[in-house]
């Protein structure tokens, strides 16, 4: 088995699996951008197995989004068996991811993502059939704690599986997607898993240690503190990517620079015309909420917004940026 994690520079640099976000034109900007590996939208095990088609469309990548991870979330294993199965012989990505964060209703119905975490027989169940059912290398994706099970319980349980990387969300789960988090917890961690471990939560939000006004350089300096606290191989960034795909260059360099309005607008433009290669006009469709992350803060970033939710066509942004 080839475990791309290894190989890897630290401090990782990763962008965190999002819903209807991270699709391939996104991962593709962030990687150009420097993000170290990515992860796809998750994707239903349930779907993979009995109606695969529009799942594996969705999970398609281009080479150089390479090391690329799929994540899965469900609950039932038989699916996982079967989906990993797929994902592996059709997708051929470089690691597979299992969701054990995610809080929101549809999934939870399904006791899965974050309701999977807290059966700590299930999650082992599961694991253990996704880890024996691919040749991949097999990450996962928690919460620092869901009710009353916490990331270490959760980790001492499967400690003699073949995990490779952790990507711990540092908030639990009634917090949802804000606040801040709990290094502690992610620190302690290490005694419990000697893979990679990747702490998420919050950077490029302006989440300081101490509350400060906000500052551009926040960012790196959130980050370089989350790496300190923790101990941690890397970082995911989630919502700090969102109209700040350069965010990966920024935590990377010594310094950071901020992008002109020009140099954003042609973002933007590569950014919409992959969108567009790749997807069409749901592309387009889908694209309106990056345009209005990528002009927050920009001067007359309202009135470009108001033009800017109603694009039908790459001509309509051009049109507007002109
Ligand atoms: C819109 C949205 C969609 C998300 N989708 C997923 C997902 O598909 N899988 C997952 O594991 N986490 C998902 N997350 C959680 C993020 O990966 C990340 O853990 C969370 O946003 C905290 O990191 P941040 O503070 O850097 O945003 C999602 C978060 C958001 C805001």
């Amino acid at each position: 088995m080839k475990n791309f994690w290894l190989k890897l520079k630290k401090p990782i640099y990763a962008l965190a699996p999002m819903a209807g976000i991270t699709d391939s034109a996104f991962r593709q900007i962030c990687k150009d951008f420097g993000a170290d590996v990515v992860y796809s939208e998750m994707a239903s095990v349930t779907a993979l197995t009995y109606n695969p088609g529009k799942t594996l469309e969705m999970l398609k990548f281009s080479p150089k989004e390479r090391p690329y991870v799929v994540q899965v979330f469900g609950s039932n294993p038989e699916h996982f068996a079967k989906a990993v199965k797929l994902v592996e012989k059709k997708i051929k990505p470089d690691g597979i991811d299992i969701n054990f964060g995610c809080p929101v209703p549809k999934v939870s119905r399904q006791k899965a993502g974050a309701e999977l975490f807290k059966d700590l027989k299930l999650s082992r169940q599961v694991l253990k059939t996704v880890t024996l059912n691919t040749s991949l290398p097999v990450s996962i994706k928690t919460r620092a704690r869901v009710g009353s099970v916490d990331i270490l319980e959760f980790l001492k349980n499967v400690s003699d599986l073949d995990i490779k990387a952790i990507m711990i969300h540092g908030r639990s789960f009634s917090q949802g997607f804000s606040g801040s988090i709990d290094w502690q917890i992610i620190k302690k961690s290490r005694e419990y898993f000697s893979g990679i471990i990747l702490a998420n939560g919050g950077v490029g939000l302006n989440l300081t240690p101490n509350p400060s006004p906000r500052q551009e350089r926040g960012v790196k300096d959130y980050c370089d503190w989350l790496l300190n606290k923790t101990g941690a191989d890397g970082v995911g960034v989630g919502q700090g990517a969102l109209g700040r795909p350069w965010i990966f260059g920024e935590l990377k360099a010594k310094s950071e620079k901020g992008k002109t309005k020009e140099e954003i607008f042609n973002i933007i433009l590569k950014h919409t015309k992959l969108v567009c290669k790749l997807k069409g006009r749901q592309g387009i469709i889908e694209m309106r909420k990056h345009l209005c992350w990528y002009v927050q803060g920009l001067s007359g970033a309202r009135k470009l917004r108001e033009k800017l939710v109603k694009i039908e066509s790459l001509d309509d942004i051009n049109k507007i940026l002109k």
